[in-house]
């Protein structure tokens, strides 16, 4: 298995220290990196790193409040004119997943946190970022200098496989 598979976890508290705008590119050249549906690269991101937007994301989402202590978020919107919600929803999981494994190779902690399918969310990110109508955002990742170690969780179970 991949180190960084063993590795990432969710980490929710953080140093509150920015994360290097080198830093946020290659995790932004890592999430382009990844696979969409019939290769139209919905995704759309849009990059917190002032205090003051990281520090209103828990006012947003109910269970985001390791944002207080992150230096750094990435929100993955869906770009509706290029395809429907459930092909965005997948394009937009499969970059955030690049995410999570690059900022873990880098030795970053994060956190996926949902917006959608949330209505409540999806409102309040939408307005509260003034994002155009086209863009629905899918999910917030907290970004950050971990203050909090987890250990490998083997998930491994058989009886979710079935062999023919
Ligand atoms: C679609 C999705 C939505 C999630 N939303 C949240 C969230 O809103 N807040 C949060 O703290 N964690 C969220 N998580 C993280 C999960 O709670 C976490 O991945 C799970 O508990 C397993 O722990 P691990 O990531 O450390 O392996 C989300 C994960 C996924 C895949």
């Amino acid at each position: 298995m991949l180190k960084e598979i063993e590795k990432r976890r969710s980490i929710r508290k953080f140093n509150k220290e920015a994360v290097k705008q080198e830093t946020l590119e290659v995790l932004l050249r890592s999430a382009m990196q990844a696979p969409t549906a019939m290769n139209k690269q919905t995704w759309r991101f849009l990059v917190l790193q002032r205090r003051e937007d990281l520090d209103v994301l828990p006012s947003l989402h109910p269970y985001a409040n390791m944002m207080k202590s992150a230096g750094a978020a990435i929100i993955v919107m869906g770009d509706r004119t290029l395809n429907s919600d459930p092909y965005l929803y997948c394009d937009a999981s499969a970059a955030i997943m690049n995410i999570l494994l690059e900022a873990t190779h880098l030795g970053l902690g994060s956190c996926w946190c949902a917006i959608a399918p949330s209505k409540e969310r999806i409102d309040a990110f939408s307005n509260y970022f003034a994002l155009s109508k086209e863009l629905l955002p899918i999910a917030v990742i907290a970004l950050g200098e971990g203050m909090e170690s987890k250990g490998f969780e083997d998930r491994y179970d058989p009886a979710k496989v079935q062999w023919r």
